[in-house]
């Protein structure tokens, strides 16, 4: 009975031209996926730098697990990937170890204690974008160190001093720089030096092969090594800190680094057909929104669907805008708002937020409002993935928000600040940096942390380690996550060829369906827009840049690194 439910519930919805096409279809999708990544037998790191990767790799060749990995990578990132990896900025992450159990650290910036709820309205009450963008106002109090140091503590099998010396070395003698990062740095090298004030470390020309030493990010790194993870929250770090962000406009006190405080979180869990999938909880909106998505879309018939055709994005789309409507009413930093995340899961409650779907027209997203619920009051980022010989898991997204952050780099300390105060919501109903609109479960508060679109998942098949992935791209991620789990379950690709996919994206407002820039035709975007969707297709748009794990049933573990970027897989 149930199956001939299911059935009819999956035929219905899309309707009778999609009912002719599945009866008596095959699935058309390849049974075993082709390995086009690299692909290793016992541990593998894939980050968004060949070198951070290398560090992470060699320290568990060392004997190290995959939590001192972590902490290697996440510091050799914030040397050669300026642009995003950090101690200025804060992260997420999630956990599998070998014996299956699952966690969550949530190392999320948090407001400073002078922040107020209208602290980015000018005058006439509009938020003033470039306060929460750019200098000392943008920046949230840094979680990363305390972050790093609390995982590495609770888990990590290796001394700190013998995980920080190669970083300490690889920002003394230095990276080589590349193409792409030669490109982003000239492209924002004015921004940054009008806001530090001064020529830095970053604001002298750079030009691809030059090798980039950062030494006062070395004397930081040992000062940590020998001191521990107080020096950066406690004494004259945290001062000099403080002093320096509001010389740049900004309401950090040192109080505000010592109050400072990481949070083991329990993950969101939820079901996709004989997947379990584990991500990110509340202050970030990536699980819960990625799990009600998945919930509005499993009712549907895969099996029948080409990858990327007409039917499929109006799919997601019509599934996504749904999940973003709910992301922007009720989601918040969940020690200050509660938030209803069983009944925003509750499969009951998505048939019927999708009960509106109807495949020949496109639902506009002024027709979509968040909830009701019952008894409901009411560029740049980098993830790395990485599986550590003794089988635990972990997947790790870190953010200064903004490329380079706030643009404010301390260069006595050798690192960028992040604007994460952007991630709030300035004005209800007024758009961030991503275009996302937040209401007051996502305002400004002292102490609060910002509402974040971070997604790093796991997913489990059949109660075995499947996949480690994640991605940046702001308001993109919980959707690029999405599409590489569905290319992977649905059409059966391997993780490589599931990253390399051309993506698209919905997020509610602004009602338009984003494509990558390469990868879909005029003529799909064309029939999309005859069924009343708006799409827009802008020259060189990426969307996310996703470092990912496979763990094939032959237990070869497989890599996805992202070509959009430098990102690189190593493993052993
Ligand atoms: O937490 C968030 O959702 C954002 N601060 C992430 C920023 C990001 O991914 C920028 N990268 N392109």
């Amino acid at each position: 009975m149930l199956m001939i439910l299911r059935f009819f519930k999956r035929h219905v919805k899309i309707g009778a031209m999609f009912i002719l096409l599945s009866l008596g279809c095959q699935p058309k999708h390849p049974l075993s996926p082709i390995l086009l990544g690299v692909t290793a037998e016992n541990a593998m790191v894939v980050s968004a730098r060949k070198e951070a990767s290398a560090i992470g790799l060699s320290v568990m060749a060392r004997g190290g697990n995959a939590f001192d990995a972590m902490f290697a990578t996440e510091l050799a990132l914030a040397v050669v990937y300026p642009y995003a990896g950090n101690l200025g900025g804060g992260g997420f992450m999630v956990y599998r170890l070998a014996d299956g159990s699952t966690g969550s650290l949530d190392y999320r910036e948090m407001a400073p204690s002078a922040a107020h709820r209208d602290m980015f309205l000018d005058r006439s009450g509009n938020h003033d974008t470039a306060k929460s963008t750019v200098g000392g106002l943008a920046i949230g109090v840094p979680g990363t160190i305390k972050g790093i140091f609390a995982a590495q503590k609770k888990f990590g099998l290796l001394s700190v001093e013998a995980l920080m010396n190669p970083v300490i070395e690889l920002a003394e003698k230095g990276y080589v720089v590349t193409q792409k990062q030669s490109d982003r740095l000239a492209q924002y090298r004015e921004i940054i030096r009008q806001t530090t004030g001064t020529q830095t470390l970053y604001t002298r020309d750079i030009n691809p092969g030059d090798t980039i030493k950062n030494l006062a990010l070395a004397q930081t790194l040992r000062r940590l090594r020998d001191q521990g993870q107080e020096a950066f929250y406690q004494g004259d770090m945290a001062e000099h800190m403080s002093t320096y962000i509001q010389a740049k406009g900004g309401v950090i006190q040192s109080e505000d680094f010592e109050h400072y405080k990481v949070h083991w979180r329990d993950p969101v869990s939820f079901q996709y057909e004989d997947l379990t999938i584990t991500s990110m909880g509340p202050p970030s909106s990536g699980g819960i929104c990625l799990g009600q998505i998945m919930g509005m879309l499993e009712p549907y018939d895969f099996d029948d669907l080409d990858h990327n055709n007409a039917l499929y994005i109006q799919l997601l789309t019509e599934a996504e805008r749904r999940a973003y409507a709910d992301r922007s009413h009720f989601l918040g930093d969940p020690d200050f708002v509660s938030i209803p995340t069983e009944q925003l899961l509750s499969r009951a409650y998505l048939e019927q937020k999708m009960a509106s779907f109807d495949p020949k027209r496109a639902t506009a997203s002024e027709h979509i409002a968040h909830g009701p619920l019952i008894g409901h009051e009411s560029d740049e980022t980098t993830h790395y993935s990485i599986v550590d010989p003794f089988g635990n898991a972990i997947s790790v997204t870190t953010t200064i928000n903004g490329a380079y952050g706030s643009k404010l780099f301390d260069p006595e300390l050798g690192f960028f600040y992040n604007n994460e105060m952007d991630d709030f919501s300035a004005k209800p109903g007024t758009p961030n940096m991503f275009g996302l609109i937040g209401g007051t479960a996502n305002a400004i508060a002292p102490g609060k942390r910002m509402l974040s679109s971070m997604t790093p998942t796991i997913v489990t098949k059949q109660g075995e380690l499947w996949q480690v992935l994640g991605s940046p791209g702001g308001s993109t991620i919980i959707t690029t996550v999405l599409q590489i789990i569905l290319n992977t379950h649905h059409f059966n690709m391997g993780m490589q060829q599931a990253v390399n996919q051309p993506r698209m994206h919905h997020q509610w407002l602004p009602d338009l369906i984003q494509f990558e820039s390469e990868g879909f035709e005029q003529k799909l975007l064309d029939s999309l827009e005859q069924k009343g969707y708006k799409t827009i297709q802008k020259e060189y748009q990426i969307i996310g840049k996703v470092d990912a794990i496979m763990r094939h049933s032959t237990g070869i573990l497989e890599a996805g690194a992202d070509p959009r970027g430098d990102d690189t897989a190593l493993g052993f």
